[in-house]
Formats: C-alpha cells, structure tokens, sequence
C-alpha cells in the first residue's frame, strides 16, 4: 500500500527510527586501529578496566541456594529491598525498604518514570550539557526532551533563571530531571538548587549513580535528593555504579519528599514493575553483600580516578588547554584552544593514537571541547594525556 506521497509505508514507528550510519569518528577510529595502537580514553566499563569489582564473598552469594526459588514481587524481594534502604546510612539517611523499587537497570528505572509522570509528547526538563542516552530513553516512551543549561564560570552552576522560564513557557513539562554528580561535568547538585527546583512544583528524578565518586576529598557526604522532604521526588541508582557491577543488573527508584504524594505513586509502578518482573532472583539475593563490599571496588575506582587527575592537571599545565573544575564521578573535561574546531581536535588526537570524546556528544556547545575517562587505566591514561598535550603544543605552536 503506497501513501498519498506515494512512498511506501514503513512498517516500523517512528520513535525506533534512528540514524543507523556509522558517524565519521567511529570509521575514523576502526582505520586508526587499522594502521596502529589506539589509547582509549573513553574506557566506562569497570569489569574490563583492571578493577576486579566481584569479591570472592559476592561470587558465593551469587551461587546460594536461595537463587533457586521464583518469588515474583514487583519491586523486589524484601531483604533486597532492606539492604538497600540500609546501603544509604553512610550518606546520614534513613531510607525506608518500602520506599525502594527494583529494577534491572537505571535506563529501565528512567522508562518506568516516564511512562508513569508523562504521556505521549509532554516534555522533561533535563540538564545540558549530560549523560547521551536520555535521548533515547525518551524517544521510546514518545517524550520531549526540553534541555535547561549547566552553566561554567571556574565551577558549575543549575542556570536557575533559565529553569524557571522554561518551566513557565512549557505548559507540558511533567518531570525535571536532574544528575548529580552530572556526567560528564562532574558537577554536584547544591542545597540551594535543589530548593529552587523543588519550587517548580513537578516531580523532581535525581539520578545519583556516581554519589559515592567524590574525586574532590571532601568531609561530608555529597548532597542527596534523598533528603527532600517537599514534592515527589525519585532518586535513581543502581549496582552499574556504585558497585561497578553493571552486568548485575540490579538498579533501584528510590522515593522521597511528600510521603502524602508516595501512596499512588506506589501504586501505579506496582503495575508497572509487575507488567515486567525484570529483575532476576540471583542478584537480588545476593545484593546485600554486592553492597556491603561495593566500598571495596569503589576505592580502587577513586584511587585510580584520583590519580589519573594528577596526572592530566601535571601534564596539562604546560599547554594552552585548561581543566574544567569538576567534583565527583569518572570523566575530566579538557577546553581546548578554538584555533580549531571540536571535529579536527579529536581527529588529529586520533591521528596521534588517541581516541577521547567530542564535547558535542555530552551536548556541550561551548567551544572545543574534549572528555577522557578517568576509570582508564593509569598507565594508558599517562602515555594518551601525554600524547594529547604534544599535539597541543604542535598545533598551537
Ligand atoms: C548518569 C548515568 N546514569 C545512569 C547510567 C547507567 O546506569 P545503568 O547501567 O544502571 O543503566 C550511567 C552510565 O554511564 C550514567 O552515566
């Protein structure tokens, strides 16, 4: 059957369309591996980063005879649940088991949440620059992503004006999201940010994987969304993070603010986490000491992010790019000098054997600018950051 126009009616929806070309950069990297060695500074999976996140403890859990029995229970089993209500004390909160939610990933949490706040074209506020995949995650629940800016003047900032106008001039807005610490700026979200957000009167999603990342050394624990006591509020994270398990499958919604506002929120995921049961009984039962141990596998993680910053603020200093401040989380962004654009900065570091990511792909549009992943491990981190800042003196002259 043709339409009017007659093209022939594709069979598939519009929200799965995507552009499936492979972009210039990745045709780039397979020739340059092609003709040599390739530093990746963009590694984010902690099981192949030399960090052995899995204890020996985890491994056994993860065998016990209680992962051959089928409990079916929408947010998960109850002592999973606890344990991970008790997993928040060190940040000074006390999470009740039954305001937390299973689920088998944040990206899942994410499409549950958008399909319970929003419906079909109503729109989420969301940070910009941030993490890519929100994108995504929209266009298959039919939402409208309406970015709000992070702003950087030596350090980051919520642009709060700027929120709220958008917020007034969006008469579909159902949701703000918010990621703290926000990837890949590694900003933190601040107590006055999160008051003037909880004013905007929506649900407040705070995505917190990267809470226990402080890179900067600090005393207290980084602020959570947690400890809201307005509005309806969701806290996202999961064991992807903060046990680098993420082939786990184990992430979790956490609910705070106005317990009035719990009880239909409750009841509506409930159905919808039951119209999945994505979870598997093996990481459920063995959550508690993926927890209890996940301090172990995160230490080794900031020990090597802590260093490699050493390093790209040593070998940086020299040249004419600059580090932009950052808090917490895995990646350093690198502002480049605008003799050249983005595009040919990360070419010619991919020419050199480097491969980091464009600003552009995070969303950020202030001039060149480059992301390294700090989970890198340090002696490739050291022989890439090197080799970027020979490039920089060369083209800079
Ligand atoms: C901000 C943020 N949220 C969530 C995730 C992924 O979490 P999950 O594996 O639980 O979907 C990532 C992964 O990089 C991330 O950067």
């Amino acid at each position: 059957m043709l339409a009017d126009s007659q093209t022939p009616m594709s069979p598939f929806s519009q929200r799965s369309r995507h552009d499936l070309e492979e972009n210039e950069l990745t045709r780039a990297l397979t020739r340059a591996k092609e003709r040599g060695e390739v530093l990746d500074l963009t590694v984010s999976n902690p099981t192949t980063a030399g960090i052995a996140p899995l204890s020996d403890r985890g491994r056994l859990a993860l065998a016990s005879a209680s992962v051959a029995t089928y409990a079916p229970l929408p947010f998960g089993l109850p002592e999973t649940r606890a344990a991970i209500a008790a997993s928040t004390n060190d940040l000074g909160i006390s999470l009740s088991a039954e305001d937390v939610m299973c689920t088998a990933s944040t990206s899942e949490a994410y499409a549950w949440l958008f399909s319970l706040l929003a419906d079909p074209g109503d729109t989420i506020l969301v940070p910009q620059p941030s993490y890519p995949l929100f994108e995504y995650l929209a266009a298959y629940q039919s939402v409208r992503l309406v970015p709000y800016p992070l702003r950087y003047d030596g350090a980051w900032h919520v642009d709060l004006p700027a929120l709220r106008e958008l917020r007034a001039r969006e008469p579909r807005a159902r949701a703000v999201l918010v990621v703290s610490p926000n990837n890949p700026t590694g900003s933190t979200l601040k107590a006055d940010e999160l008051e003037a957000i909880l004013d905007l009167d929506l649900p407040l999603v705070s995505d917190e994987v990267f809470l226990r990342y402080p890179i900067v050394e600090r005393a207290t624990p980084l602020l959570s969304a947690l400890t809201a006591t307005r509005g309806l509020v969701f806290v996202l994270s999961g064991l992807s993070k903060e046990a680098a398990l993420p082939q786990m499958k184990l992430g979790w919604i956490a609910l705070a603010g106005d317990r009035a506002l719990h009880d239909e929120a409750k009841a509506r995921l409930e159905v919808l986490a039951d119209t999945f049961l994505s979870v598997g009984t093996p990481v459920q039962a063995a959550a508690s000491v993926l927890l209890e141990d996940a301090h172990l596998a995160r230490d080794r993680i900031l020990a090597r992010t802590r260093t490699n910053l050493a390093t790209l603020d040593r070998v940086v200093a020299g040249t004419a790019a600059t580090r932009l401040h950052l808090e917490a989380g895995i990646y350093a962004t690198l502002h480049l000098p605008a003799i050249a654009d983005e595009d040919t900065w990360v070419h010619t570091f991919l020419d050199a054997g480097v491969y980091v990511h464009p600003g552009a792909f995070f969303d950020f549009h202030e001039g060149p600018r480059v992301v390294l992943s700090l989970l890198t491990d340090e002696t490739t981190f050291a022989r890439g950051v090197g080799t970027l800042a020979a490039t920089i003196t060369t083209l800079v002259g």
